[in-house]
């Protein structure tokens, strides 16, 4: 059978969900999946540009500009949502864009998806975790506690700085074989008790999400009323100090604050009349996030100059720069517990996508285990957990959104094309929600994504190259042989709702 050996669309029987989503239920699981560091931390990058140790710009800063950033990315993610819609609509399965790519595009490009997705959902929980970190420090410098450098800070965050002091820290470090000891401690202890959560089974339940969304949205509700009566107009010129291409890569980074409402496709089969709510709670969604990233944006500008907010809390580093130390420490606070529920959301996404292939014989049949008493994907969840804490030990944050974005990025790119090869070839099959201007949306949509990944600089290509091979090398040696779609021969596994 060939490479490109699509799996049949079967609904997997009724799976006792009930309808029971509303659009403003929709638009509160988007503001809980979406909302995190790419606000509160990224944002800085994008406004500031980027330097690396040795002088070498990487990227030019989008400065006041980044509003427009946010606009732009606000409509590109626009068209991949619809097509994710069509496709959540049709094909309601666990599993998201693995699961529509497998469908419509076959095997290899399912496998790629998947090996992309461990970007967009491991590897930027990294980055999540970093985050968290950088304003777990503020917050607790606010209550007169500093912990150690190396204890705060990962290796490569600390040696590709070209900030002076973070230069000075690298030079103090302790060493061990020589070599300098930085471990960003915190980071690491936010991934172990999620992971330890989750092998509980605790998932996120529509209250504790609900209360989220309301402390994310007073935080940065406070963020703005605090900032507006302190912001400095001369700090809005120059508006766009690179241009059109300091609003391009500073979109290409901070395009990780959109990352996850392309997760609201999945409640697809629990919302009431899809055809409708779908498509408008995922838009409302998206709008409602745009118009609080581009209020924010303006805010953080205009408080301090652009180039200050290159830091690893910005929002809470503007707000005290502006002396306002109550203010910032109350957002610190806040973010930490936003981006707690954001680390939650792609924790839990990771294992059940493993789980996913692993069913479909594209990873070993242990990654499909499930635990007998607590009915969760214990081994992945524990292999996700490992692997996520180690790398926010080391990690440095601007590279990981790099490597998450282009990847999340690539895969948003294959379901637009994903949506117009199966209208082509399945032009009759039961479509609750289409895609208006199927086209221009699908063809627009891939080539919209792809330009913003053009602004991404060219190590994050590198690394995305590096992955794509070790992925090809894992499924010619593993998946090309085990697939249960290319040998017939079907695997038992574990379910995750217990039944056999
Ligand atoms: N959009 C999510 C965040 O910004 C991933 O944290």
């Amino acid at each position: 059978m060939s490479l490109f050996a699509r799996k049949p669309i079967t609904v997997e029987g009724d799976r006792g969900l009930i309808r029971v989503l509303g659009i403003s239920d929709l638009v509160m699981l988007s503001i809980g999946a979406v909302i995190g560091a790419g606000i509160f931390a990224s944002l800085g990058t994008a406004a500031a540009g980027e330097v690396a140790a040795d002088g070498t710009v990487i990227r030019a800063g989008a400065g006041p500009a980044l509003v427009i950033s946010f606009v732009l990315l606000g409509v590109v993610c626009g068209l991949a949502a619809l097509c994710y819609a069509e496709l959540a609509s049709m094909i309601p399965t666990s599993g998201s864009a693995y699961a529509y790519t497998y469908a419509t595009l076959g095997e290899f490009l399912a496998w790629i998806i998947g090996w992309d997705l461990i970007l967009e959902y491991a590897i930027g929980n990294i980055a999540v975790a970093v985050a968290w970190s950088g304003y777990f420090n503020s917050l607790l410098a606010g209550f007169g506690v500093h912990l150690p450098d190396w204890l705060s800070h990962g290796y490569f965050q600390v040696k590709m700085s070209a900030d002076p002091a973070m230069q000075a820290m690298f030079a103090a470090a302790p060493k061990l074989f020589g070599l300098p000891v930085l471990l960003n401690l915190p980071a690491f202890l936010a991934v172990a008790a999620v992971t330890v959560l989750l092998c509980f089974g605790v998932k996120e339940s529509t209250r504790a999400n609900n209360i989220m969304v309301w402390i994310k949205l007073a935080v940065l509700a406070l963020f703005v009323v605090a900032g507006l009566m302190h912001i400095q107009p001369e700090n809005y010129t120059p508006f766009a100090p690179n241009g059109f291409r300091g609003i391009h890569q500073g979109a290409a980074i901070v395009f990780f604050a959109y990352i996850g409402f392309d997760a609201i496709s999945t409640a697809a089969e629990e919302t009431k009349n899809p055809q409708r709510n779908l498509p408008i709670g995922i838009l409302l969604g998206l709008a409602a996030c745009t118009l609080i990233y581009v209020i924010v944006g303006a805010v953080a500008t205009g408080l301090v100059p652009y180039d200050q907010l290159r830091s690893a809390d910005p929002l809470a580093r503007a707000l005290s720069l502006a002396g306002l130390g109550t203010a910032s420490w109350i957002v610190a606070a806040g973010a930490v517990v936003s981006m707690t529920a954001v680390l939650l959301v792609f924790q839990y996404g990771q294992p059940r996508i493993f789980f996913s292939m692993a069913r479909d014989g594209l990873l070993p049949k242990w990654a499909a285990k499930v635990h007998p008493k607590w009915r969760v994907p214990h081994i992945t969840t524990i292999v996700t957990g490992v692997v996520v804490g180690a790398g926010a030990l080391v990690a440095e944050e601007n590279a990981i959104y790099d490597l998450t974005n282009i990847g999340t990025l690539a895969a948003f790119a294959l379901v637009c094309i994903g949506v117009l090869v199966l209208r082509v070839r399945e032009p009759n099959r039961e479509r609750p929600f289409k895609v208006p201007f199927v086209w221009l949306v699908t063809i627009g949509g891939a080539a919209a994504c792809l330009f913003v990944m053009q602004g991404l600089p060219t190590r994050a290509w590198v690394m995305f190259g590096v992955w794509l091979l070790i992925g090809l090398a894992v499924y010619f040696s593993y998946g090309y042989r085990h697939s249960v779609l290319r040998t017939g021969r079907p695997i038992e596994v574990d379910r995750l709702d217990g039944t056999h």
